[in-house]
C-alpha cells in the first residue's frame, strides 16, 4: 500500500521505519589557537580558578583572534569532516550558529564557496546551543526528501565576540570553536543512520538567554537613524543590547530537566533502554549540568563524553567538538549506541540517536590547530 506523504514524514522525523536515512560518514572539529585560561580571566575580573573549575568544570577556552570570524572556524571544521569521510564535496550545507559573521546574509553560502562546494543549497540555522541538533534534523529531512544525497552540517560559534567584558558569569563559561559531520543518504539499518529525532522549544522563556540588539526590536543605531531620516542616532537599543545576557540559575534548572526529558524521548523512539546507551553526548554547557542529567537518567559518569575542561561552552559547536575529541581519543568507538542531546536559548532542546559508524575516510583529529602540540 502506498505510504501517505504525511505518514512518511512522521516516520522519517519520528525515528520509526525510514526508507532513506541520513548516515554519519565523516566528523571534524576545530578550535582557534588562542587559549584563555582561568587565571587569565581572574587577572581581569572578580573571579578565580577554583570557582570556575568547581562551578563549571572549565580550565580554559579557545577564542578567535583579531580578524577571525565564525566562518573561519566553520571552514576548518568542514574541511576536516569532508576529509574524514574521504570526499571532497557535499550536496547541501547547513551552518548552525547564533554568532554569524554578519546579520545578513547567512554565513553558510560563504562557507560553501570557500570549501569549494559550488552552488549547493546553503543556509544557517539559529537555535543557539541546540543549533547542531536542529541542523542535523533539517539535513536529515532534506536528504529523506531527496533534495540532496549528502549534507555537510557544521556547528560554529564565536561567543567571545558577544560577551560583556564585565560579566564574569558569561565570560568564564563560553569559548569559540566549530565542529562538523558529513551526512550521506543510506539505509536505515546502517551504523551511523540518524533516528529518534526529538525537538522542542519554549518561547515563553526566551528572555533567559538573549542578545537583544541588532534585530528589528532593539534596533541598531545606524538602522534606526536611517529610518527616522536623522542621519545620526542611537536607535531603540543600548550598547548592552549587543551583549549576551543570561539568567544562569534559571537556565541551569531548565537545562537539566529538558535535556533529560529529550534523551528519554529519543531512547523511547529508538526502543533503547537507557542502560543500553553506551555514550551520552550532551551539549557541554557546564559540567554540573551534564552530571545532573546523567544522575537523572542513571547514566554512569564514564558514559558521558566531556571536553568542557579544555574548550568551555562552545554553543552550537559543542556536540561535534566533543564527538571529535572522543573519537580521536578512542573513547567513542564503532558499534557504540550514542544519543546526542542539545539545550539552549529559545529555549530550545533536541536529541537524536545513532550507532556510531566506522568512518572510512581516515582518523578524526582532535579539535585544535593542527600545528599545536597541546592537541
Ligand atoms: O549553553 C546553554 C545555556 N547556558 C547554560 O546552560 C548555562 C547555565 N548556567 C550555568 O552554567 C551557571 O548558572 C553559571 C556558571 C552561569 C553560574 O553558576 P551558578 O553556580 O549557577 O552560580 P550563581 O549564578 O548561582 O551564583 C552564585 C554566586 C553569586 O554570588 P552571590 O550572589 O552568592 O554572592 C554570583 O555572583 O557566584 C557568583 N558568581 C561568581 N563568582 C566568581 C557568578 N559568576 C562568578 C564567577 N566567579 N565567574
Amino acid at each position: 500500500m502506498p505510504v501517505a506523504r504525511g505518514d512518511r514524514a512522521r516516520r522519517v522525523l519520528g525515528g520509526g521505519q525510514v526508507t532513506r536515512a541520513a548516515v554519519v560518514a565523516g566528523l571534524g572539529a576545530w578550535t582557534p589557537p588562542t587559549v584563555v585560561t582561568n587565571d587569565d580571566l581572574a587577572a581581569r575580573l572578580d573571579t578565580d580558578d577554583a570557582w570556575i573549575r568547581t562551578r563549571t568544570g572549565i580550565r580554559q577556552r579557545h577564542v578567535v583572534g583579531p580578524g577571525q570570524a565564525t566562518s573561519d572556524l566553520a571552514v576548518e571544521a568542514g574541511r576536516r569532516a569532508l576529509a574524514s569521510a574521504g570526499v571532497e564535496r557535499a550536496g547541501l550545507l547547513v551552518v548552525a550558529t547564533s554568532t554569524p559573521d554578519q546579520p545578513l546574509p547567512a554565513t553558510a553560502p560563504q562557507v560553501a564557496d570557500r570549501l569549494g562546494l559550488g552552488t549547493v543549497p546553503a543556509f544557517d540555522v539559529a537555535a543557539v546551543c541546540t543549533g547542531f541538533v536542529y541542523a542535523l534534523a533539517t539535513a536529515t529531512g532534506l536528504i529523506a526528501a531527496q533534495v540532496a544525497d549528502s549534507a555537510l552540517v557544521i556547528g560554529a560559534d564565536s561567543f567571545s565576540t558577544i560577551l560583556d567584558p564585565a560579566d564574569r558569569a558569561t565570560r568564564v563559561l563560553f569559548g569559540d570553536g566549530a565542529g562538523a559531520v558529513l551526512l550521506r543518504a543510506g539505509a536505515p539499518d546502517e551504523p551511523g543512520a540518524l533516528h529518534g529525532l526529538h525537538l522542542g522549544s519554549d518561547g515563553s522563556q526566551h528572555h533567559l538567554i538573549e542578545r537583544a540588539g541588532g534585530g528589528s526590536r532593539a534596533r541598531t543605531a545606524v538602522t534606526a537613524a536611517r529610518r527616522e531620516g536623522q542621519g545620526e542616532g542611537h536607535g531603540d537599543g543600548t550598547a548592552r543590547d549587543g551583549y549576551l545576557a543570561m539568567q544562569g540559575r534559571a537556565v541551569f534548572a531548565q537545562a537539566v530537566q529538558r535535556t533529560a526529558e529529550s534523551v528519554r524521548a529519543t531512547a523511547d523512539r529508538m526502543r533503547w533502554p537507557l542502560e543500553t546507551i553506551d555514550r551520552l553526548v550532551l551539549h557541554q554547557a557546564n559540567a554540573r549540568i551534564t552530571a545532573g542529567v546523567g544522575r537523572r537518567l542513571g547514566t554512569p559518569a564514564d558514559r558521558l563524553l566531556s571536553n568542557i575542561d579544555r574548550v568551555g561552552n562552545t554553543a552550537a559547536a559543542s556536540i561535534p567538538l566533543v564527538l571529535a575529541d572522543a573519537a580521536a581519543a578512542g573513547d567513542l568507538r564503532p558499534g557504540h549506541r550514542v544519543v546526542l542531546a542539545g539545550f539552549g536559548g529559545g529555549l530550545t532542546w533536541g536529541s537524536v540517536g545513532l550507532v556510531w559508524p566506522r568512518l572510512r575516510g581516515g582518523p578524526v583529529p582532535a579539535a585544535g590547530p593542527s600545528d599545536s602540540p597541546a592537541h
